[in-house]
Order: structure tokens, then sequence, then C-alpha cells
């Protein structure tokens, strides 16, 4: 008896120490702060990039999601929700493991991707499904044409280095897809991205975008919501 409840005892005290653990394992570090790297490797996306992902079984997850991105994730024109089809599955796995380890701000969103709305195993998965879809809804633009100087501003800050020559962004290195995304969404980001609000800023593109004017993201972003759809161009190596 007293070597049971010895056990028991024991037991339930390295279950303790073992949540104390793990829920101190991780401090999420935003930018600004002391400690910050971009392009962090948390150990949730560690986890995820090696479990890979799969399309059909990211199809059923999706399901908590459409109420806001709509059913062919492709958001709504406004912007307030971004397109996800076709974004590269590293990109989409950096943002949403970085929303729930706190690094970006999304209290909206973050009810419906943390435990137990999404479990880890699911998030890859769901990666799988939106990078493998197109959009056939027209995505939201600028209210006038005004790629030509929006063109000019992407290329005279080197927007290109990181996002590509067709905004088709960068698989390997979780460098975005700009190209055809909502303008209102892409307005909004660069200037969450500048100020840090959105907690996962890359410094070398603040750096790019840091003497915008309210003109000049409306023209970029407007650029960038007209170009082609990445996936229906062949991008040059
Ligand atoms: C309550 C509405 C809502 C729901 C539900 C929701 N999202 Fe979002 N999501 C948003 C908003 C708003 C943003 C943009 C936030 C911002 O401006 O930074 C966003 C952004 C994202 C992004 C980042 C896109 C990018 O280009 O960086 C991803 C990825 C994403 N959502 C995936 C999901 C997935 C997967 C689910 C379901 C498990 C989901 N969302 C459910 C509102 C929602
Ligand atoms: C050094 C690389 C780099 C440069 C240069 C750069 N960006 Fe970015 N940009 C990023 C990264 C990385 C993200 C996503 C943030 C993250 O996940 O850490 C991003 C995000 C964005 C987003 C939001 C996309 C989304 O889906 O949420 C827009 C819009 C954008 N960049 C536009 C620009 C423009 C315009 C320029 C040039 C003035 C530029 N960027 C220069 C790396 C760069």
């Amino acid at each position: 008896m007293k070597n049971i409840l010895l056990i028991i005892f024991v037991a339930l005290f390295s279950l303790q120490a073992g949540a104390a653990a793990a829920a101190e394992a991780y401090t999420p570090k935003v930018y600004g702060k002391k400690g910050y790297v971009w392009d962090e490797m948390t150990p949730e996306r560690v986890q995820v990039l090696k479990m890979g992902g799969d399309v059909d079984r990211g199809k059923d997850s999706f399901r908590g999601c459409r109420g806001c991105h709509k059913a062919d994730a492709a958001g709504v024109r406004e912007g307030v929700y971004p397109r996800l089809t076709g974004q590269h599955a590293s990109v989409l796995i950096k943002q949403i493991t970085e929303i729930r380890a706190g690094i970006r701000s999304n209290p909206k969103m973050l009810p419906f991707v943390e435990d137990p709305a999404i479990a880890m195993e699911e998030i890859g998965d769901i990666a799988a499904y939106l990078s493998a879809l197109t959009s056939v809804r027209e995505n939201g633009k600028g209210a006038e044409n005004m790629s030509a100087r929006g063109k000019k501003l992407y290329n005279d800050n080197k927007c290109y280095t990181c996002h590509g020559k067709n905004g088709e962004g960068n698989a390997a290195k979780a460098y975005p897809v700009v190209a055809a995304q909502h303008y209102g969404y892409l307005i909004r980001e660069m200037k969450l991205i500048k100020h840090g609000t959105r907690g996962n800023s890359n410094p070398g593109m603040v750096k790019a975008i840091a003497k915008f004017t309210e003109a000049d993201y409306e023209a970029v972003a407007d650029y960038l919501a007209r170009l082609p759809d990445y996936r229906t161009v062949v991008v040059s190596k």
C-alpha cells in the first residue's frame, strides 16, 4: 500500500514538473524586443516541417477557417481577410505557428488556430491544401490603376530581392507570395510590418519601406494586386 502511494505521488509530481517545464520552454520574442531574431525556428515549426502534410486531410481541417477566409480560401476583396490560396506552404506554416506562439499578433484569429481548434498535426495538412489551390475569384485592387508608379517603387527599393520579380516570393526562405493578393490587405501588412505591430517583421523589409508615404503604399499595393497570380506565370530563375 505504502509503495503504491509513493508511486502515485512520484507520478503526480513528475507530471506537474513536466507541465511546468513545457510551459516555460518557449517564450515568444517579438520584433523590437530584446532577443528577437527574424525567422526563429520555433520548436513547433521544426516539428510541423518534419511531419509534412496531406492535401485531403488539410481540406477537412480547413473547415473552421471558412467563416473568415471563405470556402475557396480566397479571402474577401476588401482585404480584411487575406487570400491564402497559392501561398507557399513554408510561409503558411511560418505564419500559423508564429500566430500560435504569440510572435505574430492576430487576436481575432487566434482562438481558431490554437489548440484545441487546430492540433499541431493539422498545420502541415492545411498548408499543403492551401498552397496547392488557385483562386478563381478576382482579388481586390486599388480604385485606379497605379501600377506604373508601384512597379518603379518595387524595383527602386529592391523588393524583388525577396519577393521576386513576379511577386512570387521564395518558398525556401519563407518569403511570401505578394502577387494578386488583396489591395487592402497588402497596405495593412506593410504598415504593420513597418511599425513592428505585426510582431514578425523582417528587418530588411522594414528598411526597404522606411521612406514610404501613404501614396507609395497605395501604388505598390495596387501594382502587386494587379500582377498575375504567380501560379499562372512561368517564373524565370
Ligand atoms: C475570425 C476570423 C478568422 C478565422 C476564423 C481564421 N482567420 Fe486566418 N486570418 C484572419 C485575419 C484577420 C488575418 C489577417 C491578420 C493581419 O492583418 O495580420 C488572417 C491571416 C491568416 C494567415 C496569414 C496570411 C498571410 O498572408 O500572412 C494565415 C496563414 C491564416 N490566416 C490561416 C488561417 C487558418 C488555417 C485558419 C483556420 C484554422 C484561419 N486562418 C482562421 C482571420 C481569421
Ligand atoms: C529582406 C527581405 C524582404 C524585403 C527586401 C522586402 N520584404 Fe516584404 N516581406 C518579407 C517577409 C519575410 C515577409 C513576411 C514576414 C514574416 O513572415 O516574417 C514580408 C511581408 C510582406 C508583405 C505582407 C505579405 C503577407 O502575405 O502578409 C508585403 C505586402 C510586403 N512584404 C511587401 C514588400 C515591399 C513592397 C517591399 C519593398 C519595398 C518588401 N516587401 C521588401 C521580406 C522582405
